[in-house]
């Protein structure tokens, strides 16, 4: 492994751009390889089996495609799958869960709402996480079904966006929730909208910082941090037909380009 090669990033579509962004931010001078899987989003309801097979394509095409390292910039493919791909492949992966541990060690009410794909709420890697931090507040869990496809579609505050949002967090505002947790990495787009949602004291948490800080650290110790100078190449692969929205949600200029997989 050199540290010349690219950190790969895969999600069930446009989302994992959101931590994408924050590992850029932090690792400016890293080669970075994203793969889109927008073809087959929404993961969340597709079953453990299922997120299993989609998760080991996109790590043996990153493999393939030369990464030194994999961020599986999804909270449902983490959740249902980082174990099985740890033991299946010789190279590190950085997984998302939701941020679980700083809302419950920060809830003053002692209540915290949580939003999340159906795959990764009923994970038992979820429920390990949540009963090991969660233990003795109260935690508001809530499906955001229909979420992804509107994100996928482009649609960060459309009027049927609105429409689900105020469906979901009613019943965490109702129980006196403090903060709320973004449980999946496309919902960080959905910031603006909730903030003008949410009760102004109400705290919105995601993991995208603690995902990027995590990644330095990790190359770190195998010495693999890039500290080579010159352009680097930010490739960004999708297997949807219309690669617009990953186009406007990424913001800076990159390779985005079609490829079936
Ligand atoms: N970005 C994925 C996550 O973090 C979305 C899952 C889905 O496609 O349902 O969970």
């Amino acid at each position: 492994m050199a540290s010349s090669q690219a950190i790969g990033f895969f999600d069930s579509g446009v989302g994992g751009t959101s931590i994408w962004k924050e590992v850029r931010r932090l690792l400016p001078n890293e080669h970075t390889i994203y793969l889109a899987d927008s073809k087959n989003a929404p993961y969340g309801p597709k079953g453990k089996e299922k997120i299993l097979e989609l998760s080991h394509k996109n790590t043996r095409l990153l493999i393939e495609k030369g990464c030194k390292l994999i961020v599986v910039a999804c909270n449902t493919a983490t959740t249902n799958a980082i174990d099985e791909l740890r033991s299946s492949y010789p190279i590190s992966f950085i997984g998302i869960e939701p941020a679980i541990k700083p809302a419950a060690l920060q809830t003053r009410t002692g209540v915290v709402g949580i939003l999340a794909t159906e795959g990764t709420l009923s994970s038992q890697l979820f429920h390990k996480t949540s009963n090991l931090f969660a233990n003795d507040i109260e935690v508001v869990e809530q499906i955001g079904d229909g979420l992804v496809e509107l994100i996928e579609g482009g649609e960060v505050s459309s009027r049927e966006m609105y429409t689900l949002l105020n469906k979901y967090i009613r019943p965490m505002v109702k129980a006196k929730a403090d903060h709320i947790v973004l449980g999946c990495s496309h919902y960080p787009y959905l910031i603006p909208t909730l903030r003008r949602m949410l009760p102004p004291a109400m705290k919105i948490i995601d993991s995208g910082e603690a995902v990027a800080r995590q990644t330095k650290s990790v190359l770190e110790k195998h010495d693999l941090l890039n500290d080579s100078v010159g352009t680097r190449s930010l490739q960004f692969f999708s297997n949807s037909s219309n690669i617009d929205v990953l186009k406007s949600l990424i913001n800076e200029n990159v390779e985005v380009n079609y490829l079936d997989f």
